[in-house]
């Protein structure tokens, strides 16, 4: 067989660089889609840009997306990009659904014209199950999501089950929950946590604002997750799957943590605020990876105590050398 081409929407975010990683170290010809700016500022690919194809392309253009497909002839495309923090979400909402919702229909209509042969995965999120029915959550968990960035989620879901269903596509949604890193941006909360550490130990900051401490989620290292995404594709048959590690801790015990490893109590530094809070919230994430286990073969590498230990020794050291202390 020759080498496989894959093209990955979303290759400047977190898990486009993590995937690209994956996919090139598998022998794939790894082709990025990216949005056109008038910086080409790519901090999260530029290790890789000798070895990857940049192109030009857009969720909101269909055109765009079925000459691009059209032209790369990918064997795989994974849909990552998406508008994908949730507090933008309930100020931008219709660009949310433009974005994370029917920009799902745009590839897979692309792939319906160009060739049904394409395997297609689409980044669903563990943000579907909102106001959770179930504990822990799997496959056949009801979705109640509470945010504009969740309801598009759940569009992005069933538009995928639809086109497998009524086109015969080989599309498959990857039920993912919380996934984090030293690349994770900075509006997240434990990328805000582990940066706001960093800022305080070296004596730049002397406080961080949070919001909701006692929300519960399921955290995962994106390097390990981004290999369930091809797992999935790699299968015999199309299906979906939960990507979890089946823990869950709080805001404030990744607080805790992360402080400790710096030597510090987080109760002297951290500070509530209400502008942090948001309308309507998603109180527990747990999620049940059971049937990715059984069936791909998949389970998490990294603990909880690592990932929050790796991020926080990461933004120390890029913090040390950018402000030379
Ligand atoms: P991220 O870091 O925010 O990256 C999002 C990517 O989407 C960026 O490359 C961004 O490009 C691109 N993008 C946004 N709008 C676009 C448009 N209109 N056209 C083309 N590209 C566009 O997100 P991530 O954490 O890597 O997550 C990847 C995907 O998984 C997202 O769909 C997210 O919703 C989903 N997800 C993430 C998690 C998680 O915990 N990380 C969990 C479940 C699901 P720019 O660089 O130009 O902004
Ligand atoms: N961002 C942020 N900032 N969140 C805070 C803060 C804060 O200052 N203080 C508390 N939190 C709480 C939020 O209220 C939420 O309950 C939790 O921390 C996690 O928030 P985020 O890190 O912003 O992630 P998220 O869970 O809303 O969404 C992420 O995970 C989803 C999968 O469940 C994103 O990556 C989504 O794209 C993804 O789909």
């Amino acid at each position: 067989m020759g080498k496989r081409t894959a093209l990955i929407t979303g290759i400047t975010g977190q898990d486009g660089s993590y995937l690209a990683e994956h996919l090139l170290a598998q022998g794939y010809r790894v082709v990025g889609m990216t949005r056109r700016t008038s910086t080409e500022v790519h901090e999260r690919i530029e290790h890789l840009v000798d070895r990857i194809e940049i192109v030009s392309g857009d969720l909101l253009d269909q055109s765009s997306m079925t000459t691009l497909i059209g032209d790369v002839e990918p064997d795989e495309v994974y849909n990552l990009a998406a508008q994908s923090f949730v507090p933008t979400s309930w100020n931008q909402p219709v660009l949310t659904g433009e974005f994370t919702a029917l920009g799902v229909t745009r590839v897979l209509e692309a792939i319906r014209h160009v060739s049904r042969k394409i395997r297609f995965y689409q980044a669903s999120s563990s943000e579907m199950f909102g106001k959770v029915q179930e504990t822990p959550q799997r496959e056949q968990t009801p979705f109640y999501p509470r945010s504009p960035y969740g309801v598009a989620k759940v569009y992005g879901h069933w538009i995928t089950v639809n086109y497998r269903e009524s086109y015969d596509i080989f599309a498959v949604s990857g039920i993912l929950f919380n996934h984090e890193s030293e690349r994770r941006g900075k509006e997240f909360v434990t990328r805000k946590i582990s940066d706001g550490v960093a800022r305080i130990k070296l004596g730049l900051s002397n406080e961080l604002r949070l919001g909701n401490l006692d929300a519960r989620r399921d955290w995962g290292f994106a390097g390990d997750y981004v290999r369930a995404m091809w797992l999935m594709l790699q299968h015999d048959e199309p299906d979906d799957y939960v990507i979890a590690t089946g823990r869950t801790h709080t805001v404030r015990e990744f607080c805790r943590l992360a402080f400790a490893v710096a030597g510090l109590d987080y109760e002297r530094y951290v500070v509530e605020d209400a502008r942090f809070m948001r309308p309507a919230e998603v109180d527990l994430l747990i999620g049940d990876a059971s049937k990715a286990k059984a069936v791909l073969g998949w389970e998490p590498q990294t603990g909880f105590e690592e990932l929050v230990r790796t991020m926080v020794e990461a933004d120390l050291k890029r913090l040390r050398s950018f402000a030379g202390v």
